[in-house]
């Protein structure tokens, strides 16, 4: 995709759905062969029009809470599975979830016990395991870290299965999500091999396990990890393998694009203020993460630091090198801007949150998300 030359103003998000379908096929490939069925999670990115044109080849969507499983079912009408995986079960919500999930994945004993018995009768449950691995450098995203909030702590369930693994009947299946934005496959065979020496017992004893998310893949991995740790989990009798991916589906396959509308010194410094703010992209501020742009070059003599437009002197996207010097009306294209972005934006300042489009080879530019002063007002008043 040509995204310089793109008929669009901006600021905008454009996803390359050519792409995204291409890393859906990756998962086909295995899923065709094996017992892996393919949930997206939708808090990466949860836009209709998108999960409409990747629907029919998964078996479903993957969810987070009331809200987002009501927006998967109805996206997918009767047609595939909504499995929701939340910190906390609300009693006041089963009900509801219940007509719009296939099955929930519960984070710790305690809700179990609280909460099985509703839940049984009228879904399909999992406990999230916390494998206690350490693959994750950065405590912020490790949902493996010290005291961790995330799932039943491995060592639990082992002491469980030595005293009394009664409480755990009537479970469907296990989850575990123990990693973020590995490329490393090879990491999930080793969980998968670690959970089936300490806790294989109850792993045999499972219709499903999901494996979640935090894997980035494309089109130059090596896919076989995936199918490895498939047929570990199909060896041990497991029916169904359910793997949830969001980012490696739409990271890197949606961009922000966006203007140059003011340049000036400041100290030794050439601002660049962009049409644009880290409020549209709030993981850029939140984790201090310098994102890739085009057109970048590193060797480039002109040196700008790109700014936003909010009132925030922390709204800056970083310095960057350019061969020529920038002008007004100069497009910077930011990369990786797929996931966890236009789902966190906000409107701070007043500014409009970006359209968001979708670009195919064969359909061209369709505009899929517009907000304006209506939706803004809609929130305040
Ligand atoms: C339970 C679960 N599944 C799947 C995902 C998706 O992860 P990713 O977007 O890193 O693939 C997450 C992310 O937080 C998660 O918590």
């Amino acid at each position: 995709m040509q995204l310089q030359n793109l008929d669009i103003s901006t600021p905008a998000f454009v996803y390359d759905l050519d792409s995204i379908n291409a890393r859906v096929n990756l998962l086909r490939e295995v899923a065709d062969q094996r017992s892996l069925r393919i949930l997206y999670s939708i808090k990466s990115a949860s836009f209709s029009t998108l999960l409409e044109s990747i629907a029919n080849r998964l078996q479903g969507l993957a969810t987070s809470s009331l809200f987002e499983s009501r927006h998967a079912r109805k996206v997918l009408g009767d047609r595939g599975e909504v499995h929701l995986s939340t910190v906390v079960v609300l009693p006041e919500q089963i009900e509801e979830l219940s007509m719009y999930c296939n099955a929930i994945n519960i984070n710790s004993l305690e809700q179990w016990q609280r909460h099985g018995s509703m839940l049984k009768d009228r879904i399909e449950c999992g406990l999230r395991i916390n494998p206690m691995t350490d693959y994750v450098n950065d405590s912020r995203f490790d949902p493996c870290r010290k005291n961790s909030k995330l799932g039943v702590p491995l060592d639990q369930i082992i002491r469980l299965l030595k005293n009394d693994s009664r409480s755990l009947a009537g479970l469907n299946g296990l989850q575990f999500h123990n990693n973020c934005e590995s490329r490393e496959f090879s990491q999930l065979v080793e969980t998968c091999r670690l959970l089936l020496d300490s806790c294989g017992n109850l792993i045999r004893r499972m219709e499903w396990i999901n494996i979640g998310g935090g894997y980035l893949f494309n089109e130059h991995c090596d896919m076989q990890w995936l199918t490895d740790a498939v047929i570990l989990l199909e060896e041990a009798g497991v029916e169904r393998v359910y793997f949830e991916p969001g980012k490696a589906i739409v990271g890197d396959t949606g961009y922000l694009v966006a203007s140059v509308v003011d340049i000036f010194r400041s100290g030794d410094r050439d601002i660049a203020i962009l049409d644009c703010s880290v409020n549209h992209v709030p993981e850029v501020f939140e984790f201090q993460y310098r994102p890739e742009i085009y057109p970048e070059c590193n060797d480039g003599e002109y040196i700008y630091r790109l700014a936003g437009m909010t009132c925030l002197s922390g709204d800056l996207f970083g310095d960057y090198r350019f061969e020529h010097p920038l002008e007004l009306g100069d497009r910077i294209i930011f990369r990786d801007m797929g996931a966890y972005m236009f789902v966190k934006a906000s409107m701070f300042n007043g500014f409009n949150i970006p359209p968001v489009y979708l670009h195919s080879k064969s359909m061209g530019l369709e505009l899929i998300n517009e907000q304006g002063y209506e939706d803004y007002r809609r929130r305040l008043t």
